[in-house]
């Protein structure tokens, strides 16, 4: 009994040691031995590439369960043989994708397992962040894609989309079940239903088939605080709501807001399934420990589909390259059990080498801007114009009201720490001078902070009776971005400091004060426009200018890959969706059901949604075939028949508009119809990505078995041999030849291949010409030849045009070096 209470007191001063010293950290640890989905290969020898092979994990098989508890004991078993019991504490156990665990513990811990027998790798864990309708019609969905699946109450029958974001609002309309046609049970979906703590209801309905949360890496971080978010599915923050149901909310669902229909809004695949693994949470985040917990469970499960609004805040510093650590070798399991992953690219645009997206097994998502705009404008008495943002009704048709400033109409001056000119508290300014006149307030830094909301200022102008509100920008910093909010009341934002200028000049010739500043009478007048109906522009699509460019990396020192990235487009600005009623990221949303935001993390689930329309109509498609599908058949042109622009800073800092290169947008922008029927694919798979891994410059080998648990064998060459539907090569010397194999995935047709380039390269493809009978693969290579170094990269494409019509196109690029 003495021993006893010894080891327990024991154990209490260790522990306490290690919170005191504040040195406790989580580690992702790897260690030797094969993965579930590794060893199930091994078993069956299946192939991981080849369209026809659909990997699930089966985790009903015993042989795959008593596999999975081998694993758990040896994690267990490694670390009570390493420290005492009480030091430490595992967090999780990851057993299908990678082999390893997630554990809280010391430095001097963590510095010991690095040296254990067994372990492959040790990697402090680091933080994520979510990388924050219209858009079904501009995809061109209803009319011409939908149709094909059997019209949008079939579209994305069946297929599971996993969300790994900050959970679901499940009683939205988006996600309804009841009085709708039902949905069936999906029997291939294992994944469990969390209940809601306050409401004893599962998260789950039929649409949301299954909803569980991941937080453990986040409370050993002391991050979580169960006051402020919840230790449920339940979306305290709105981003996973709003993702979701964009890749799959339900069809027609009317937008409301403030009293006015914004239109319908869809997901892309209306009749997906959602399974939600929440693991961000509200203000920090997550991490990555948590993440990978969720992403092994959500393929462990069976989603079809990974939609990944999340990206790291930084790359890994404990690992060496970008392709490499705990995350982006727990997605490379994911693609090898033939789980489709889309990634938001990140928002770090316009500057080149942005991305947080990137390895070649996952389609990494960029955002564009598209044919909606919402622009309104104020009427001054003097007759000027001036143009502003402003998602309102107007005032009364005809009718002028006289302007007041909050700072003319401020009921005690006592009040100024509160800087009461920004409109966010109506008990601060005088309800008699404000009634039925316009309010004028300023824009200040708690806007950009989020402790001011736009939606306030128009709840504090209506609270006064104010017959509507102007908000005024004065100092403009570079790359601020204005969105368009909706509000119940005429409001408008003027976002040109010169226009507020005009506004302010105005407002102060005709407000004649006494000698003190006191207003005598206010004279200015104006009124507000109707702010409701879009604007569609021809110009569309463009690059939005948070969109994060290329060129993709392979390292912390930014050599840079032979690898585009981003793959792919999709919109991703100003999108409307569904979001949480308990959702707190957004004050202007804040209490809505939805929310107009922008982001790659709205483009992402496009591509989730649509690629789940792919899965649907073709089940055996590996994850690359469909990565190929939606690149090959993607745009470079917009709506007006132009080359698609990306927007830019300009010398002055001002906005501006460029022709858009693959580093802004990889192959293009998404066109949907044409990816159900893209003719022919490049196929890839593990192997094949290995192979990439293996012959990337500078990589170390060992790296790739600690994180991969598979050796290297060189056939490939060189990584631009990769079989992936873009060419690119970082660093070309003389000549290269880089070869592709297409597969044909409709009838026997005949293709002819043509090659351009920009001038600095000659590009060569051979055979010119050839014709592939269904299901058959050809081989062609593509020769790189550098004419003359320009120090930057030249752009081209090869296409590929089938006697059936068919079009197929990669993008080519190359930067020539003399030596
Ligand atoms: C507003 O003014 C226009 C032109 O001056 C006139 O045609 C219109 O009838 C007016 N509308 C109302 C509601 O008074
Ligand atoms: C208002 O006008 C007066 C003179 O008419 C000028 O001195 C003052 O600076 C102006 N104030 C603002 C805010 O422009
Ligand atoms: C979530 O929001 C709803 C609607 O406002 C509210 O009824 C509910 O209590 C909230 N849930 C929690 C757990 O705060
Ligand atoms: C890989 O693991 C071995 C031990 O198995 C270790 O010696 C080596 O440093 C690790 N390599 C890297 C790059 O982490
Ligand atoms: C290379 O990998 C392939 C595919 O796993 C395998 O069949 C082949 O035997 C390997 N070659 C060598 C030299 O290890």
């Amino acid at each position: 009994m003495g021993l006893l209470l010894m080891e327990f007191g024991c154990v209490f001063i260790i522990l306490f040691a290690l919170v005191q010293s504040g040195k406790g950290e989580v580690y992702i640890v790897t260690v030797e031995g094969e993965p579930i989905i590794s060893y199930m290969g091994g078993i069956d020898g299946f192939e991981a590439t080849a369209v026809e092979s659909d990997e699930k994990i089966d985790t009903s098989r015993e042989s795959v369960t008593s596999y999975a508890r081998h694993l758990e004991n040896r994690h267990d078993m490694l670390l009570g043989m390493l420290f005492d019991e009480g030091t430490y504490k595992k967090l999780y156990s990851y057993r299908h994708l990678i082999n390893g665990f997630a554990a809280h513990i010391s430095p001097e811990q963590a510095e010991t397992l690095r040296h254990a027998p067994g372990v492959k790798s040790v990697t402090r864990d680091w933080k994520v962040r979510r990388l924050t309708t219209h858009t079904p019609q501009f995809l061109g969905l209803p009319t011409g894609v939908w149709p094909t699946g059997g019209g949008y109450e079939r579209a994305g029958e069946d297929i599971v989309i996993g969300f790994v974001d900050s959970g679901i609002f499940p009683h939205h309309p988006s996600f309804r079940t009841h009085n709708t046609e039902p949905y069936g049970p999906v029997p291939k979906y294992r994944g469990k239903c969390e209940v809601d703590p306050d409401t004893k209801r599962s998260f789950c309905n039929g649409k949301i088939i299954g909803a569980q949360h991941f937080a453990l890496a986040a409370k050993a971080a002391g991050a979580f605080n169960p006051s402020i978010d919840f230790e449920s599915p339940l979306d305290g923050d709105g981003h996973g709501t709003h993702t979701a149901s964009i890749a799959a909310g339900r069809n027609g669902i009317p937008v409301r807001m403030h009293g006015h229909e914004f239109g319908k809004a869809s997901g892309m695949a209306p009749c997906a399934r959602i399974a939600v693994y929440k693991a961000l949470y509200r203000l920090f985040g997550g991490f990555i420990a948590d993440v990978v917990a969720a992403i092994d469970q959500a393929v462990h499960d069976g989603v079809d589909i990974l939609s990944l609004s999340v990206g790291p805040n930084s790359p890994s510093t404990t690992t060496k390259t970008t392709f490499l650590n705990p995350f982006d070798a727990t997605l490379l399991g994911a693609v090898k059990a033939g789980v489709f992953v889309a990634q938001a690219a990140g928002n770090g645009g316009p500057f080149p080498k942005t991305l947080v997206s990137y390895s070649p097994w996952i389609a990494s998502v960029g955002a564009a801007i598209d044919d909606r705009r919402y622009k309104n404008h104020l009427t001054l008495g003097n007759g000027h114009i001036l143009a502003g943002l402003g998602l309102s009704p107007s005032t009364r048709l005809n009718k002028t009201y006289t302007l007041v400033a909050a700072n003319d109409v401020l009921l005690d001056s006592s009040v100024m720490k509160f800087s009461p000119t920004d409109c966010q508290r109506p008990e601060v300014l005088n309800k008699n001078l404000i009634k039925g006149n316009i309010l004028l307030c300023g824009y200040s830094y708690n806007f950009v902070s989020g402790t001011a909301s736009i939606k306030k200022v128009s709840e504090t102008a209506k609270a006064l009776g104010a017959v509507g509100f102007v908000l005024c920008v004065e100092n403009v910093s570079p790359g601020m971005k204005f969105d368009p909010v909706p509000v119940g009341l005429p409001g408008i934002v003027i976002t040109d400091a010169s226009k507020s200028k005009d506004l302010i000049n105005y407002y102060n010739i005709s407000t004649p004060r006494d000698w003190t500043g006191r207003v005598k009478s206010f004279k200015g007048t104006g009124k507000i426009g109707d702010g409701l109906m879009p604007i569609l522009h021809t110009s569309a699509p463009q690059v939005a200018l948070f969109s994060a460019r290329g060129p993709n990396i392979k390292d912390f020192s930014f050599q840079e890959a032979d690898l585009l990235k981003p793959d792919i487009l999709a919109p991703g600005s100003l999108i409307w969706a569904a979001w949480s009623l308990n959702g707190t990221d957004e004050p202007n949303y804040d209490g809505e059901g939805f929310a107009m935001i922008s982001g790659t993390s709205m483009a992402a689930p496009h591509i989730a949604g649509i690629a789940a329309l792919i899965k649907q109509k073709h089940p055996h498609w590996s994850p690359a075939a469909i990565k190929s599908a939606l690149m090959t058949t993607s745009t470079t042109i917009d709506r007006a028949g132009n080359p698609i622009l990306a927007q830019q800073y300009s010398e002055t800092e001002a906005v501006k508009l460029v022709r858009a290169t693959p580093f802004d947008y990889g192959s293009g922008h998404v066109s949907p119809r044409a990816a159900l029927n893209p003719g022919l694919i490049f196929d890839a798979g593990y192997e094949d990505y290995l192979g990439f891994l293996c012959t990337t410059p500078g990589i170390d080998v060992h790296e790739i078995k600690n994180y991969t648990n598979s050796q290297c064998n060189n056939t490939m060459g060189h990584p631009s041999n990769l079989n992936s539907p873009s060419i690119t090569v970082a660093h070309l010397v003389r000549t290269r030849i880089v070869t592709r194999t297409v597969t044909n995935v409709a009838e026997e047709e005949t293709y002819v291949i043509q090659a351009r380039m920009q001038p600095a390269i000659a590009i060569e493809v051979n055979p010119p010409a050839m014709t592939i009978k269904a299901g058959a693969s050809r081989k062609f290579t593509v020769t790189l030849t550098v004419r003359s170094v320009t120090g930057t990269y030249s752009f081209g494409e090869v296409m590929m045009k089938g006697s059936r019509g068919h079009k197929v196109r990669i993008p080519v690029l190359a930067n020539g070096y003399s030596r």
